[in-house]
């Protein structure tokens, strides 16, 4: 059964949406820490190298095969050039995958807006965050934390009735409301944190490069790991919203002002979290670095501890900042899921609400599943690590030298495509990025990241546990692809 494709109502529908895909837990939660943890100011250089290098390059790649071919990755792909379709299907599974302990995330926000009210982490965030909240377990345990079950239920639950609304009346409705308000309370958030004492150390700290870090080589891949998880480009999310764009749209024009507004406001996130450190270490007597220690807990530990020393004030810039966590992360969730639930109706012929309920539903399951154990918090950090930094970057390298090195006329007539009707039109200065700069900044990056997983192993987790949750779904993705793209077309992905 072939079905009407859904369209945005308008380029600004689009426009809002991809931003709201864009600006995410990324920006808040994810950002802060990984530049926090590779020198603070050192990060801002190799970042905004591998937005220009990589990222928009790579943005204008997903918007051209999208809008052109009209489909999910795994579809938009096979037009493209047919031996691609497992590629799509890799980062359909991808998206699955950070859907899955991106939910868990986002319930983890949800859970820390109750908890501002009368700041109830007590004294010592860590141990709330750790041992109270999440029961953190030492070793592996798949024990039930009912708490975290029914935060995952909720954020599912959100998700899934904006996505049964489909394009327009979910997706872009719930952008439309969200994003507003998400500037809104992001804003006063950020301007309280600047009026603190002691915040100007922060910005100091944050700002001032540190030439040496930038010597280090896992400074830049996390700069490269990261871009394409802000941007949502290389795993198909801005690929499937510009297949919904009606035909003559302004993609360039459209693909700068997104990355733009991300950009901005990942460093305004930047700014608001090294504002508030600054203030705890004026507090603490502390140098800035030393006042907390980084990783995953920062936005869980860091957070709490700054709004108690706020006093009662304090409350409401806790639920302005998790419920600005939990906004911003929703609207990108939706974007996340997408991806399947479109490449699913393309390949099977699924209607939306079949889609929708089975994809997401299953999704639902697992995740809710896996994410209300005692070991949720070494689940997220591994499946982050590993769905990014190899999941992300594989599928990005091989998108791009699939088309600039083996199929070069197809990168013309895409380019050709955009150019057609984009304000800002794309010529040699692309072509050079996506032949030589990314792929070949992807292929190092991908080599580091592998040579140190497989010498090294990633944390201290035991060895088994990253086969199973690291390198078990690397081996996923890759059954996903094959199987999926040998599965005989009932829908109109074959035309
Ligand atoms: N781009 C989304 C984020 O930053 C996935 O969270």
């Amino acid at each position: 059964m072939t079905q009407q494709r859904e369209n945005w109502s308008a380029r600004s529908g689009f426009i809002i949406a991809a931003i709201g895909s864009a600006v995410g837990l990324g920006n808040i939660w994810r950002f802060p820490y990984v530049a926090y943890e590779n020198g603070g100011g050192a990060f801002l250089i190799p970042y905004l190298i591998a937005l220009f290098t990589a990222g928009l390059p790579l943005l204008f790649l997903d918007y051209a095969v999208g809008h052109k071919y009209h489909g999910a990755p795994p579809t938009a792909y096979k037009r493209l050039f047919k031996p691609m379709e497992s590629l799509g299907w890799w980062q359909v599974m991808v998206t699955l995958v950070i859907g899955m302990y991106y939910a868990s995330v986002l319930s983890w926000a949800g859970s820390y807006i109750y908890y501002s009210i009368g700041q109830k982490w007590g004294e010592n965030t860590e141990q709330f965050f750790f041992q109270n909240y999440l029961q953190n377990a030492d070793q592996l345990t798949f024990g039930f934390v009912p708490h975290l079950f029914w935060g995952l239920v909720l954020v599912w639950l959100v998700t899934i009735v904006i996505l049964f609304g489909g394009v327009k009346k979910g997706v872009e409705l719930s952008n439309k409301i969200f994003m507003p308000l998400l500037v809104i309370l992001f804003s006063i958030l950020v301007i309280q944190a600047l009026r603190l004492p002691g915040a100007v150390d922060g910005l100091n700290a944050f700002f001032t490069p540190n030439w040496t870090a930038m010597k280090d080589y896992k400074v830049w891949l996390a700069a490269y790991g990261h871009i394409f998880f802000s941007l949502s480009v290389g795993f198909g999310i801005m690929l499937t919203y510009a297949s919904y764009l009606k035909p003559k749209t302004d993609l360039t024009g459209s693909g700068l002002v997104v990355a733009l507004a991300n950009s901005s406001f990942e460093i305004l996130a930047g700014i608001g979290v090294f504002a508030a450190l600054g203030f705890m270490a004026y507090s603490s007597g502390l140098p800035v670095q030393e006042v907390v220690s980084g990783g995953i807990g920062l936005a869980f530990i860091a957070f709490p501890k700054l709004i108690s020393s706020l006093g009662a004030g304090g409350d409401l810039f806790g639920l302005l900042f998790f419920t600005s966590l939990m906004v911003a992360g929703i609207t990108s969730m939706v974007s996340i899921l997408e991806v399947p639930i479109c490449a699913f109706q393309d390949k099977l012929g699924w209607s939306r609400k079949k889609s929708v309920t089975i994809v997401a539903g299953g999704s639902a399951i697992v995740s809710t599943l896996l994410f209300s154990t005692h070991s949720a918090v070494t689940f997220v950090d591994i499946i982050d690590h590993f769905a990014n930094n190899i999941g992300i970057v594989a599928g990005a390298f091989f998108s791009i030298i699939l088309v600039s090195w083996f199929k070069r006329p197809l990168l013309k007539q895409l380019e050709q495509h955009i150019n057609a009707t984009s304000s800002i039109s794309l010529g040699k200065g692309w072509e050079f990025m996506l032949t030589i700069v990314t792929p070949l900044s992807l292929l190092v990056a991908l080599g580091l990241t592998l040579t140190a997983l497989i010498t090294k192993g990633y944390g201290d987790y035991p060895v088994f546990v990253q086969v199973i949750f690291g390198w078990g779904y690397i081996a996923l993705f890759a059954l996903g692809a094959f199987f999926f793209s040998r599965l005989k077309d009932h829908g109109h992905s074959g035309d």
